[in-house]
């Protein structure tokens, strides 16, 4: 942010009106005392306030900031902050901008002029581990993507069973290696002492590790399972071939290439207190991971500013359309698909947590390396959730819009629900901001009312694994025609109806780009409720103005039928379709 004084000054460089507005002010027109900088100063901010209109950014962390879960007992306890980045398609150039706000509204508790401070990121430092990974790989030969655990651990972990001796490091990289969450052998008695500073991989060593990987019950290799001890080992095997700690390793070869300078692991007393902002859990206690990690690093220990994270997003933005940028084959390489995903969000991400939930919920994508994917607007995104103890965070990108959002809370991911993936309230706004503000759409002139009345229909929501998972908690799309208004509305797997929103047909930017693809693009008059939170939620987030709309897609598999109708609402498309024995 700028001083008041450089506010002063830019307005007076900018607009000689404004100045002279300044001018005439009451307070000046009282004599030259009256009339002191401060007031001028004073006025020119009520001034500037007054005549840019806020960016859609701020009112999306607004909406955060008054989510029911981030109000209350944290008001003014706590915050969250997030970065924008855009890449100008023509010149590759790159702009970011970093939002913050307070919980209940007002400024957030920590330096956000300079934003230098570092929060933790969690599970985000996976992407991080993979990007080191690839260099160790293919930058420096030091290791091959089929060595196993055995190549690591042989020597080290006698009878390990052979289907963990057999892991790779690919499938450790892709959440595919059958190893469960958590070892089960973390040290917890420090955090019952002393929950405050609490982490959960302190003092894990070697032995630990070759005593829960002689126990573990592995599940099927090949399919998603999330994983931490899994990007825990990855991390302690590059630092045993390298010879380096993973912090320097990564500092090295994947922080100082990117110009992540600010991210760390070690930190100490000084720099917590000066650059870390405490997190709070939903009573407003403190919780700072502050106990040092053990071996298993790689899984979310690195504390990053915000502006370095968007540092990470601009270059994987830039190296996903092919442009030149340091580590951009790299990069690249850790969007390899691999196995279709699961999906992660806070309080229902690792495996024992998603058995809780009341509908079993994922969203269909596919796995990179540590990378997910899900699509929005119909065109493909990846994202990446991080989750401690005092803060929550999330980060998307899409190549093909040229944007990407991170965001982190200090406020222990508030508005997440138990036993729901819909994830924080930070969480959610992140994927609003990756998806960016709603377009400007034009409807249509004189759509015929037979036109209309084609799209009529109830579609029902595909599986994202047939069989077992649901891809939202929205099980039906219904379009129905009143007058000369065509309706829409949702319904969830419990059963709740949704309200009803008018749905016109437009053109726009996106439309056409779409048109001829799908035929028809509906622009809804608003929410018809959100992916997990379902049919009926509420709140800032669900309401903030966003890009709500539902395309048609033609199933060449069924040429007579309408095929797909994609609801696009909050940053993430539902698929649906007519007859369900059409879902892949
Ligand atoms: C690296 O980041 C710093 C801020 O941390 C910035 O001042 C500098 O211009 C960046 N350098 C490059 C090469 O982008
Ligand atoms: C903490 O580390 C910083 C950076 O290395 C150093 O400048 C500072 O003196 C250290 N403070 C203490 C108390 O050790």
């Amino acid at each position: 942010m700028v001083s008041c004084l450089a506010i002063f000054l830019c307005l007076i460089a900018d607009s000689r009106a404004s100045f002279e507005t300044l001018l005439q002010d009451d307070e000046c027109a009282e004599g030259a005392e009256a009339c002191s900088l401060e007031a001028l100063q004073r006025r020119a901010i009520q001034l500037e306030a007054s005549q840019e209109e806020p960016a859609w950014e701020e009112s999306v962390l607004a909406a955060w900031a008054h989510e029911p879960g981030c109000q209350g007992v944290l008001r003014g306890q706590c915050g969250a902050a997030a970065v924008v980045v855009e890449v100008e398609p023509e010149s590759g150039g790159l702009t970011s901008k970093v939002y913050t706000a307070g919980a209940g509204g007002g400024r957030a508790p920590f330096d956000e002029t300079k934003m230098t401070s570092i929060f933790p990121v969690a599970s985000n430092s996976k992407i991080l581990t993979s990007i080191l990974l690839v260099v160790a790989l293919a930058d420096h030969g030091k290791v091959s993507m089929g060595e196993t655990v055995s190549d690591f651990l042989g020597q080290k972990c006698s009878d390990l069973p052979e289907a963990v001796a057999k892991i790779t490091l690919v499938q450790l990289s892709s959440h595919t290696s059958g190893l469960p969450a958590q070892p089960t052998n973390r040290h917890m008695e420090p955090c019952q002492r002393d929950p405050v500073n609490c982490n959960p991989y302190t003092k894990y060593t070697e032995q630990d590790l070759c005593e829960t990987l002689r126990e573990v019950t592995l599940g099927p290799k090949g399919h998603y399972l999330y994983s931490n001890l899994a990007f825990g080992m990855l991390g302690y095997f590059l630092e045993l071939r390298m010879g380096l700690p993973y912090e320097q390793l990564a500092q090295t070869w994947v922080l100082h290439p990117l110009n992540m300078t600010s991210a760390r692991v070690t930190l100490n007393e000084s720099q917590w207190h000066e650059m870390t902002p405490p997190g709070k859990d939903a009573s407003g206690e403190g919780r700072w991971r502050r106990h040092p990690y053990g071996i298993l690093q790689g899984n979310g220990a690195f504390l990053v500013s915000v502006p370095d994270m968007g540092r990470l997003l601009g270059a994987m933005i830039k190296a996903e359309r092919g442009q030149e940028t340091p580590l951009a084959a790299t990069l690249r390489q850790t969007l390899q698909p691999l196995a279709w995903s699961g999906y992660c969000a806070c309080d229902a991400c690792e495996e024992e947590e998603l058995l809780k939930l009341s509908i079993p919920t994922a969203e269909r994508g596919l796995v990179a390396m540590g990378w997910e994917s899900s699509s929005s607007g119909l065109r493909r995104g990846w994202h990446k959730s991080g989750d401690i103890a005092g803060y929550s965070s999330w980060m998307a990108f899409n190549a093909a819009l040229g944007r990407g959002a991170f965001g982190v809370d200090t406020c222990g991911g508030c508005g997440a629900k138990l036993g729901s993936l819909r994830g924080s309230a930070v969480q959610r706004m992140v994927r609003l901001l990756a998806d960016g503000p709603p377009e400007k759409v034009v409807p249509l002139p004189q759509v015929a009312l037979p036109e209309l009345g084609a799209l009529v229909g109830d579609f029902k929501a595909c599986p994202a694994a047939p069989g077992k998972l649901q891809s939202t908690s929205l099980a039906t799309l219904s379009l129905t025609l009143r007058g000369t208004q065509l309706l829409a509305s949702t319904t969830s797997f419990t059963g709740e109806e949704g309200p009803m929103v008018t749905a016109t047909p437009v053109s726009s930017a996106e439309a056409d780009g779409l048109q001829a693809f799908s035929g028809v693009v509906l622009a809804l008059s608003g929410p018809v409720g959100t992916i997990h939170g379902g049919p009926n939620e509420h709140g800032p987030l669900a309401e903030v103005s966003q890009r709500r709309t539902i395309h048609f897609l033609e199933e060449p598999f069924a040429p007579n039928k309408r095929g797909a109708a994609v609801l696009h609402i909050a940053g993430v498309d539902i698929f649906f379709v007519e007859d369900a024995s059409q879902c892949p």
